[in-house]
């Protein structure tokens, strides 16, 4: 049956199980769901830890899980859940609107939230709005028998075989908010499940563990000396996992660590990137504005760059500046994605600011995303070491430019991807680039 704001098709049930340490909590919600005849509770349980091992047995479409149990509470239970149930999704039960906790939970995968009490309507339109937004990523992992499985034996070998897009985000000017976009987008791509690594290359001052309240000893300054056999053991000892699962990989801890890279070897991020690209489905690298062979073969690696302004003259003619090189090294116009960041509301921009038709027209590439300026989210998410995109309300900007940004960005990468599938050996040479192959070779 369908009803008004019902997302599912005719007759389509969703399958949900229950998962709180307190019984009658649970009992509650049964009852509630019993009125409804498209939702059906499939499985109860009263901790984490069966909540993930149900969620295994029995695939439920929706979890709805407690934030706060003993044994394993709501959070380290979803992250278990997101990455061996992808085609479940969950949704997050908390007594009050605790930002700190659901930020984390949002960052661990899931997908919505509610606060008790539930009121019927919010817990019916909850349930049904998440089911529509995860169908297609379930769809994808369906018909991937035991994903789990798969994963820890090609993990053993150390070939997982991913798609390992590499999207490098870069400013030619300092402090237009590279490190917050790459950070958002790292952290929204994550949440559907797949395998994302953030990499700091701003050698010298890099503040991606700033931004995410990481301290972490290891940092790729570490894997500097063992480039040529790089394996994966030695490549995961060193990168952090965030607790949202997110995986980073430090930049150097001080400036003057980076001289290993900036003066020995240049190439030497790109060259760790290559090698373990196929571990991960994106790798999301920071830069800095410096326009040095580090970052020129990053920009070689990379599958898209996302090139990052501000709407003022000096940040534009330095992006027309930036965009010549790149037809210069014959990189496809594709390859390059132009986003403004910092973009304050139209009456103080029409003052100050040139309008973004004229960028676009100097720049003679369309501006594909303008993020508006919001100091006091982007202050708040530096300061507490959360990224913007974990905030609840999804809705709001520069929360839903940043997310949109990285559905862009994973659309882009996977539908090309599976253009390229689809083509012949004898094409894909036609448009094989120069650059990359000789800048890595040199090294
Ligand atoms: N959309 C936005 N609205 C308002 N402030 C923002 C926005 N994006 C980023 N900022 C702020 O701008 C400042 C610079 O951001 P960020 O560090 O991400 O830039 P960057 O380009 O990496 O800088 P750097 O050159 O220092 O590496 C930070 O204080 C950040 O909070
Ligand atoms: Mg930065």
């Amino acid at each position: 049956m369908n009803r008004p704001g019902s997302p599912q098709a005719e007759g389509e049930v969703i399958t949900i199980l229950l998962v709180d340490d307190i019984p009658e909590a649970r009992e509650n919600i049964k009852k509630l769901l019993a009125f409804e005849p498209d939702l059906r509770v499939v499985g109860s349980v009263g901790t984490g830890r069966e909540g993930v091992a149900m969620a295994k047995e029995l695939k439920p479409n929706i979890i709805i899980m407690d934030i706060n149990m003993p044994d394993m509470d709501g959070i380290q239970a979803t992250s278990l859940i997101t990455e061996s149930v992808p085609t479940a999704a969950v949704i997050m039960m908390s007594v009050q609107n605790d930002p700190d906790y659901l930020r984390r939970a949002m960052l661990a995968g899931a997908r919505n939230f509610l606060t008790k009490p539930i009121s019927p309507d919010e817990l019916y339109n909850t349930i049904r709005t998440v089911y529509a937004q995860h169908k297609v990523v379930a769809q994808r992992f369906r018909d991937t028998p035991v994903v789990e499985n798969v994963r820890s034996v090609v993990q053993a070998e150390g070939t997982e075989n991913r798609s390992g897009h590499v999207i490098v985000v870069y400013s030619p000017q300092g402090g237009v908010g590279v490190t917050t976009i790459a950070t958002n987008v790292a952290s929204a791509l994550m949440k559907e499940g797949v395998r994302v690594l953030l990499v700091d290359s701003d050698l010298q001052f890099g503040d991606v563990g700033v931004l995410l309240n990481i301290q972490s000893q290891s940092t790729m300054v570490d894997l500097v000396d063992n480039i040529h056999d790089l394996d994966t053991e030695l490549f995961d000892s060193i990168v952090f996992t965030h607790d949202s699962g997110l995986k980073v990989l430090m930049g150097p801890a001080r400036p003057e660590f980076a001289e290993v890279i900036e003066q020995d070897n240049p190439t030497a991020v790109a060259q760790m990137l290559e090698k373990i690209s196929g571990n991960y489905d994106f790798i999301v690298v920071d830069t800095s504005h410096a326009l040095d062979e580090t970052v020129l073969s990053l920009f070689d690696l990379a599958a898209k760059i996302v090139l990052v302004g501000m709407p003022t003259l000096a940040c534009v003619k330095n992006m027309r500046f930036v965009l010549d090189l790149f037809d210069q090294l014959n990189y496809a116009p594709d390859k390059t994605m132009l986003v403004l960041n910092r973009v304050p509301d139209d009456r103080n921009r029409q003052k100050f600011l040139i309008p973004t038709e004229k960028i676009a027209r100097f720049l003679k590439r369309p501006i594909e995303l303008e993020i508006p300026a919001d100091e006091m989210t982007a202050l708040e998410a530096m300061s507490k070491g959360v990224p913007i995109v974990a905030r609840r309300d999804k809705s709001r900007s520069p929360i839903k430019e940043l997310m949109g940004l990285a559905d862009m960005l994973h659309t882009r990468l996977e539908g090309a991807q599976e253009e390229e599938l689809a083509e012949s050996p004898a094409d894909k040479a036609k448009q094989r680039k120069p650059g990359l192959g000789l800048r890595l070779g040199k090294a």
